[in-house]
């Protein structure tokens, strides 16, 4: 007998429900996107007491994703990621709760790897055998390093020239098929769904209601880090949209589970020249109008035509929350800031939450004993090229201790000065 799984696919929309053994990503009724639900029998605060046994990771949650078969995840350690208190940025602003949930150190560097686990898991249950992505960069190296780890075939297409370069190396080593498309992310996304659907081939962009589940977790390990609180805001930069839709997902199941009582608003920042969901919000609106030619420093988020745009309304409306846009200069200030002020080193995309937070609380619209959670979803060592262009190369001085000492002594007599200045 098949065993039936606690979960299936539901749309957005329309309410259809599909197996969970299918392979559809948009309901075939009205074309909206798909969510997985649980059945009642696993949304119990039960649950929670499993949890505490064990680490802090994607998997310590597992009876609430969508996996058949615990014996074959297919898994290189994601999740169980440090929530930084930040007092020293967070002052700066006049802020007393400043967290920033570090997803750099996953292990290809971003948030991404959580969806992976579960959806490269989810496509060997399914009998894949090739798996494809369009992407920004970041999606495409952790989707490669998954599928290498399942010995599955893998397939991603990036916009050409476009992608950071660490990201790109990522791709190339992990033995993905690399095709650079001459058209941003969005003509990228397009052709590749087009093939999965008239190729076998498993589609893994956010799109993917499995990865979005895996994604979730950073809700769930926020409240598990803060002791089983939620914070009163959520900051998350937003490019496709996936990310926001699945934090607020975690957050709402362990509020109707029963063991939270209130839920974070959720702020979503976008950098001024991709900013279709932001731009609406701020008007006041709800109809998104895609930007055909985006543009912004912050590559992992210039997208023009989110696919998740409308769970990410849903999202960031039903929270109490906001949108914003911010600047490539602010994102790359937020960079600068949040590494030299707490050692924490973010590619340009993740400093957008802490640029949004940064205009936000100079609006007052962040009060200094709110307690938020800023995530900073890629490393900053994806991106070199980004820094190397803002900053002076280091000095070079001969090698010997005259050399050094003296260059040394100028920089402090200069620091010296600067100091006894303002005194
Ligand atoms: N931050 C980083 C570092 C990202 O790589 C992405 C998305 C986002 C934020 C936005 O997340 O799309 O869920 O709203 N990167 C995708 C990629 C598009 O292809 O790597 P989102």
């Amino acid at each position: 007998m098949v065993r039936e799984e606690p979960y299936c696919l539901v749309c957005i929309e329309c309410g259809a429900k599909y197996s969970p053994s299918e392979i559809i990503y948009k309901c075939r009724r009205c074309g909206n996107l798909l969510s997985v639900e649980y059945e009642s029998e696993v949304m119990t605060p039960e649950v929670s007491e499993r949890w505490i046994k064990r680490n802090l990771s994607v998997w310590r949650y597992m009876e609430l994703l969508p996996i058949s078969d615990r014996n074959k995840i297919v898994s290189l350690g994601e999740g169980g990621t440090s929530l930084n208190k930040c007092p020293r940025l967070g002052g700066e602003f006049g802020l007393r709760s400043i967290y920033v949930k570090n997803e750099g150190e996953n292990p290809t560097g971003s948030f991404k790897d959580r969806g992976m686990t579960v959806g490269v898991t989810k496509a060997l249950e399914l009998g894949i055998k090739r798996v494809a992505c369009a992407s920004t960069g970041n999606t495409s190296a952790s989707l490669a390093a998954y599928a290498a780890r399942a010995g599955l075939e893998c397939v991603v297409l990036i916009p050409s020239g476009k992608v950071a370069f660490g990201k790109l190396i990522q791709a190339i080593i992990y033995g993905a098929r690399v095709i650079q498309v001459k058209g941003n992310f969005d003509d990228a996304l397009k052709i590749i769904e087009k093939l999965c659907s008239t190729y076998s081939i498993y589609l893994l962009n956010s799109l993917n209601p499995f990865r979005l589940e895996g994604q979730k977790t950073i809700a769930f390990e926020i409240w598990d880090q803060l002791g089983r609180r939620v914070p009163d805001k959520i900051i998350v930069p937003v490019g496709n949209a996936g990310n926001i839709s699945a934090i607020w997902k975690g957050f709402k199941e362990l509020y109707s589970i029963g063991l939270i009582s209130k839920l974070p608003e959720m702020i979503g920042i976008q950098a001024e020249g991709a900013a279709p969901i932001a731009e609406a919000l701020k008007k006041g609106t709800e109809k998104v109008r895609f930007v055909e030619k985006p543009e912004t420093v912050a590559t992992a988020i210039r997208i023009g035509s989110p696919v998740n745009w409308k769970k990410a309304v849903k999202a960031i409306r039903e929270s109490g929350g906001l949108a914003e846009t911010v600047s490539d200069v602010e994102i790359l200030e937020a960079q600068r800031l949040l590494a030299q002020r707490e050692g924490i080193f973010v590619e340009p995309a993740s400093a957008a939450s802490i640029a949004g937070l940064i205009k936000l609380t100079r609006r007052g619209l962040i009060e200094r004993d709110e307690e938020v959670v800023c995530i900073a979803t890629g490393h900053g060592l994806k991106d070199p090229d980004v820094v190397l262009k803002q900053f002076p190369r280091p000095v070079e001085v001969e090698a010997s201790i005259e050399s050094v000492a003296e260059m040394i002594l100028t920089h402090n007599l200069k620091a010296d000065r600067v100091v006894s200045a303002e005194m």
